[in-house]
């Protein structure tokens, strides 16, 4: 995906005495450092990033303008909120290389897939504000959805905070910590399932004759429109749908075809399938 440029504002940050440590600014913690500096939520010099690579970190650096380097001990130091943006894996490695700059008035955000806030908090080895959550790459366009749950030791400011966050990038819900594995399941990775829809139904404007640009167009705002609904009305989606099925036309025709192809089952099988494969992660 092509990266867009950002250029820091003049405005005054619309939080301006937090300073934050992006820790592992790579593709999910680029987005948000991204999205930080284009609505301004902090401003260039609130932020230090850091990258595993030298060569990777002075690339964002130059681009971004803001402080990017490898020290992640350094960098969680001098910043009161850090978000761990490593890959699962990394996140005890790189906990232990900060711990010394942990502080119970600091706070973590983690957006490291199936890590709970217990093992962070653990491995902080202190009683440290952890919120964990899990974003979608929309979040790169400010359409994600992204929902997260605190740990143990979250005041309702700090959530709020984080809460501000994701909703830079997107839509934000807040979910009990149990519930982590079926968000990956659903929304985390659902972009996917979307894209097979979309895919599919361009490919069907394509047996019916349609050029395949015009077709993808036409089925890809047709799923953004159904999903404005969705969101803009509060309508049931199964409202909106009897609302559009008239009786004896071809709305009811294409959906005695979906169900038999069984495309609502399938999609709740996927769903089950990716949060057990989530769950399994989680469990180690
Ligand atoms: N991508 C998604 O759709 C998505 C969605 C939800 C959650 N997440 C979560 O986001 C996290 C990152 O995923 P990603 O897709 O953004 O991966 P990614 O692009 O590989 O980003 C990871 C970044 O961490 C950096 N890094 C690795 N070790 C480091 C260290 N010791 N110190 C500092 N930086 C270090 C890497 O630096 P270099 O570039 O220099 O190697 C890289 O930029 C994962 O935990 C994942 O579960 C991702």
């Amino acid at each position: 995906m092509a990266e867009i440029a950002v250029e820091a504002t003049e405005t005054p940050a619309q939080i301006p005495n937090v300073r934050v440590a992006v820790l592992g600014a790579g593709k999910m913690g680029g987005i948000l450092l991204q999205a930080f500096l284009k609505q301004n939520l902090f401003a260039a010099e609130q932020i230090h990033a850091t990258r595993a690579h030298a060569e990777s970190a002075l690339a964002m650096s130059t681009q971004w303008g803001v402080d990017v380097s490898t020290d992640n001990l350094e960098a969680a130091r001098n910043a009161d909120l850090i978000l761990l943006g490593v890959k699962p894996f990394q996140v005890p490695d790189l906990l232990e290389e900060i711990r010394p700059a942990l502080t119970k008035e600091k706070m973590i955000v983690s957006i490291a897939a199936s890590v709970k806030t217990r093992s962070i908090e653990d491995l902080a080895g202190i009683d440290i504000a952890v919120v964990r959550a899990m974003p979608n790459t929309p979040s790169a366009l400010g359409a994600g959805a992204a929902a997260l749950c605190r740990g143990r030791f979250v005041s309702p400011r700090q959530m709020e905070l984080a809460q501000r966050i994701f909703e830079t990038v997107g839509r934000t819900v807040t979910v009990e910590e149990k519930h982590m594995e079926a968000v990956t399941g659903l929304s985390g990775i659902g972009p996917a399932y979307i894209y097979i829809i979309i895919e599919a139904l361009a490919e069907a404007g394509v047996k019916v004759g349609l050029p395949r640009d015009v077709a993808t167009q036409l089925a890809a705002q047709t799923a953004f429109g159904a999903a404005k609904m969705v969101l803009e009305t509060g309508y049931h989606p199964a409202l909106l749908k009897d609302a559009v099925t008239t009786p004896a036309g071809c709305t009811i025709d294409g959906i005695l075809e979906l169900e038999e192809g069984g495309l609502r089952v399938t999609l709740i099988k996927a769903v089950m399938r990716a949060t057990e494969r989530a769950k399994q992660l989680a469990a180690g």
